[in-house]
């Protein structure tokens, strides 16, 4: 993968992985675009997403967030890193998008104040395999802890390998749809599956779109 650093990090040392990308620019795996798979999903499929207020960990420049984000849905992007931050938001203002509808925020998703309408929506791509392997399980419980009962968390799985090569070093750290399974089944229902979903032109067969409904 075009941002893999080659050598493996420490769960306290993968931060420093993205403040060091984004202030280098090198940011190789934004794609300058919504995820082709979430377009679909909404626009073809048309998905029915819940009202309230959404997150999308580890936004990047806010393609996703600023696309989930409509009237009656609030989208939040979070990201660790205010290079990030700033990115989004100018472009946010640059497509004229109100910050009404979506607003950018530097947080680290793992320790954050969570609302107390918490979230009824999530959007995960790219995230989960950006961070370190030991911290997936911290991961499910974070999504349990800030969705709302019947909130849907949107994970588009991402870079999809065969289990025995869904090792080793990242990021990104290769995942299979079990990874995923293993850390949300305790709290969430799986209630949309498509393996045949629409992806960028160099993730194709590394993708499954999912949704999963907090319990
Ligand atoms: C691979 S990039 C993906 C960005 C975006 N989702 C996209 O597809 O363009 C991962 C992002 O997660 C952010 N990140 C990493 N750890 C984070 C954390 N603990 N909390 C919030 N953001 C984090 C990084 O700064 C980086 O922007």
């Amino acid at each position: 993968m075009a941002y893999q650093t080659g050598s493996e990090v420490s769960a306290d040392e993968y931060n420093k992985i993205w403040s060091g990308a984004w202030s280098t620019g090198t940011t190789r795996w934004d794609k300058g675009d919504v995820s082709p798979a979430l377009r679909e999903l909404i626009e073809d499929k048309q998905w029915v997403l819940p009202s309230g207020q959404g997150i999308v960990p580890g936004c990047g420049r806010g393609y996703d967030a600023m696309f989930l984000a409509r009237p009656g849905l609030h989208m939040v992007g979070a990201d660790l890193s205010p290079l990030a931050v700033e990115a989004a938001s100018k472009l946010r203002d640059d497509k004229g998008i109100s910050s009404q509808l979506v607003s950018f925020a530097v947080t680290d998703f793992f320790n954050f104040k969570i609302p107390d309408e918490k979230y009824q929506v999530a959007y995960d791509y790219t995230f989960f395999c950006a961070i370190h392997p030991s911290m997936r399980a911290d991961w499910g419980a974070r999504y349990a802890q800030i969705m709302s009962p019947g909130g849907h968390l949107i994970a588009l799985m991402y870079p999809l390998q065969k289990a025995e090569e869904a090792r080793g070093r990242g990021p990104p750290f290769m995942v299979t749809e079990d990874s995923y399974h293993d850390v949300l089944d305790n709290n969430f229902e799986l209630i949309h599956i498509d393996s045949n979903c629409q992806t960028h032109d160099t993730r194709v067969g590394e993708e499954i779109i999912t949704v999963w409904r907090r319990k």
